[in-house]
């Protein structure tokens, strides 16, 4: 099967069961202060599992766009490492609010893989939360290990602990036990020899988890307390370039349809091969990687800049460049070259790209012209800072210095010293940072916000994904006092 087929096949099995096919959410969230990026299939019904606001469908099924770059879930320092860890990636998931529940989910989930994708079930792995006796004090999920024994022999069914299987959404924010479908690819012979069990969880490329299965039944509150949720819910989200490499019988996520187009395209524009060493390998996959999630981000609107969601945007765009650069030797922009590959094998399942594709592809080159201007000597600084340096830590103050001057992110600069097995002081580099604000706020003009309340404690509801038009109430708005010399504007 294709990735399209897979995806196809995916939304089609849930459609049956009479689920809702929605679009994916954009990857970009402004409307949660406790979320810059959208990390899960979840996210945008939020709403529903808090009981805040009521779906029109109690079941749902999509393929949604997610990264996992920041805060709770972060996963860029394995990218181009390992072979399935991405920034970017893409979630299939089914939604139970309010209606069915484990059952269902389970034995849905498992005629998934073995009938309709015919995984081989002595393959397959389940996780169970074994519960946990810390200040949440939980019981283990017996029911879903009862489920799960009708269908799979015990010894396939591993119990979990809190990391694993007790599934949050942030540090705030609808939580609960969760099971895990794992995966084991590896060959007849390594199976005979280290049984599949004992690898699940253990970072292993080759026994990965492909599918998790979430029980929504508490709220995470900001003092850290467990509230029960008003209804209980069914969350689950597959990592779809995962069951693409299982599907499509390879080793690797960036071996699958869904990435070997634009690797062909990188060992064309780069001159180089993919596959012969390790250090060009990586490199190719944190490209491969990084210009989908940059692509996306832009398509969804958010630019890379200095600040928030748009500086995330522009340090991985930055990394990737750097690791062209360095290990692919391009000292030219190359990465908007990417973007018309991208679009042909992703753009039929989101359009967005093929709209905005000028604007990614100019976006990029743009970012590429600026950094690969200071690249070279910030590099070069780097390297005379690495030589001069004694020990094991890197002065923070020169790592501000390369970021002040050379717009090298910090990440980028201790990503670079720890190829060459160094560390670096952030502590310092934060407060060169902090010095370097306080400064600038004290030489200009200080401007103040006051908030005007109209208001009091009004409740907020999210109706943007029903209509276009509502009638709202202004609550609060912010007056900008402008304090320039000669300027009373108010
Ligand atoms: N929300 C669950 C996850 O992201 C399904 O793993």
């Amino acid at each position: 099967m294709n990735s399209k087929e897979i995806r196809t096949h995916f939304l089609n099995f849930f459609k049956e069961k009479n689920h809702k096919i929605v679009p994916s959410a954009p990857m970009v969230i402004k409307d949660d202060p406790t979320l810059m990026f959208t990390n899960a299939g979840m996210n945008q019904f939020k709403e529903f599992f808090l009981g805040n606001s009521v779906s029109k469908h109690t079941r749902i099924a999509d393929t949604q766009k997610c990264l996992r770059v920041s805060g709770k879930h972060n996963d860029l320092e394995e990218v181009g490492k390992d072979t399935y860890h991405h920034t970017m990636f893409e979630m299939l998931g089914n939604w139970s609010f309010g209606d069915y529940f484990k059952k269902e989910a389970i034995e849905w989930a498992w005629e998934f893989l073995t009938e309709v994708c015919k995984i081989d079930k002595k393959s397959l792995y389940v996780s169970v939360f074994e519960g946990s006796d810390d200040e949440d004090n939980l019981e283990m999920d017996q029911e879903a290990f009862n489920l799960w024994k009708a269908i799979v022999p015990e010894d396939r069914i591993i119990l979990g602990n809190k990391k694993d299987n007790f599934w949050e959404m942030g540090d705030q924010g609808p939580c609960g036990p969760c099971s895990e479908i794992h995966v084991d690819i590896r060959s007849t012979d390594e199976k005979a020899k280290v049984s599949g069990a004992s690898l699940v969880n253990q970072d292993h490329p080759l026994v990965v988890e492909i599918w998790n299965l979430v029980f929504m039944q508490y709220n995470r509150k900001a003092n850290g307390n467990l509230e029960n949720l008003p209804a209980k819910h069914v969350d689950t989200g597959m990592g779809f370039e995962r069951l693409c490499m299982v599907l499509q019988g390879v080793k690797s996520n960036y071996d699958t349809d869904v990435f070997t187009p634009i690797i062909r395209e990188i060992e064309t524009i780069t001159n180089s091969k993919y596959g012969k060493e390790e250090e060009t390998d990586i490199a190719i996959r944190v490209i491969a990687d990084h210009i989908r999630a940059v692509s996306f981000s832009i398509a969804d609107g958010q630019l890379p800049s200095n600040t928030g969601a748009g500086y995330v945007i522009r340090r991985i765009l930055r990394r990737a460049i750097r690791y062209g650069f360095t290990f692919l030797n391009t000292k030219q922009p190359f990465m908007y070259r990417l973007v018309n590959v991208l679009t042909e094998t992703m753009g039929k399942a989101f359009p967005e790209l093929k709209e905005q594709r000028q604007l990614i592809e100019n976006v990029i080159k743009e970012e590429e012209h600026s950094f690969l201007n200071t690249l070279e000597h910030g590099l070069v600084l780097l390297d005379t800072i690495i030589k001069k340096n004694k020990g094991d830590a890197v002065d923070g103050r020169k790592a501000f210095e390369l970021y002040d001057t050379y717009g090298f992110p910090i990440d980028l600069t201790a990503l670079i010293l720890s190829e060459k097995g160094l560390s670096l002081d952030e502590e310092e580099f934060n407060s060169a940072m902090q010095e370097q604000k306080d400064r600038s706020r004290s030489a200009s003009e200080i401007s103040k916000e006051d908030w005007v309340v109209l208001i009091d404690n009004a409740e907020q509801e999210f109706v943007g994904y029903d209509v276009l038009e509502a009638n709202v109430k202004l609550v609060k708005y912010r007056k900008i006092i402008s304090k320039k010399k000669g300027s009373n504007i108010s």
